[in-house]
């Protein structure tokens, strides 16, 4: 299983800690972003990157990082296929997978710091999809007619 996991300059720290909970957990990982954070790198370009790499299928995880993780977010579900949820306590990062599916997870280190990132990373991982009544509602998220 391939996860690939991306920040901007404000997601660097947050990105390293997902690295580690990942490689401990044997994934196979493909890093995009800067080493530095005097290095700039605007979020889209790298959201774009995982989000592609996500719903064409050469990654079954996405894991995004920035100063919030709403930009991250954002650009990330302008792909059909990808839901990204922006993840910011133990609560959501079980929602988002339990009734969303979610197969990218956004994380804003300004607002949850890089030990919160690994330790709602874990909580994510750990937690199935319940399927169910779920499924149909997940199967409409990508049905946009510009109506109820
Ligand atoms: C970068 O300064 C910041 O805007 C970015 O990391 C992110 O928070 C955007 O959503």
């Amino acid at each position: 299983m391939k996860a690939i996991v991306g920040s901007d300059h404000a997601g660097i720290n947050g990105r390293k800690n997902a690295i580690e909970v990942l490689s401990q957990r044997g994934w196979d990982i493909e890093e995009k972003g800067p080493e530095a954070s005097e290095d700039r790198a605007d979020y889209p370009d790298i959201a774009h990157l995982i989000a592609t790499a996500v719903t064409t299928g050469e990654a079954q995880l996405g894991v995004l990082v920035c100063g919030t993780g709403q930009g991250m977010a954002m650009t990330a579900n302008r792909y059909p296929g990808a839901r990204a949820a922006v993840i910011t306590d133990a609560f959501t990062a079980e929602m988002a997978r339990a009734h969303n599916d979610a197969n990218i997870a956004c994380f804003g280190e300004r607002v949850i710091g890089q030990e919160q990132i690994a330790i709602h990373l874990q909580t994510f991982l750990d937690t199935p999809f319940e399927g169910g009544r779920h499924e149909a509602r997940v199967g409409k998220i990508d049905k946009v007619t510009g109506g109820a």
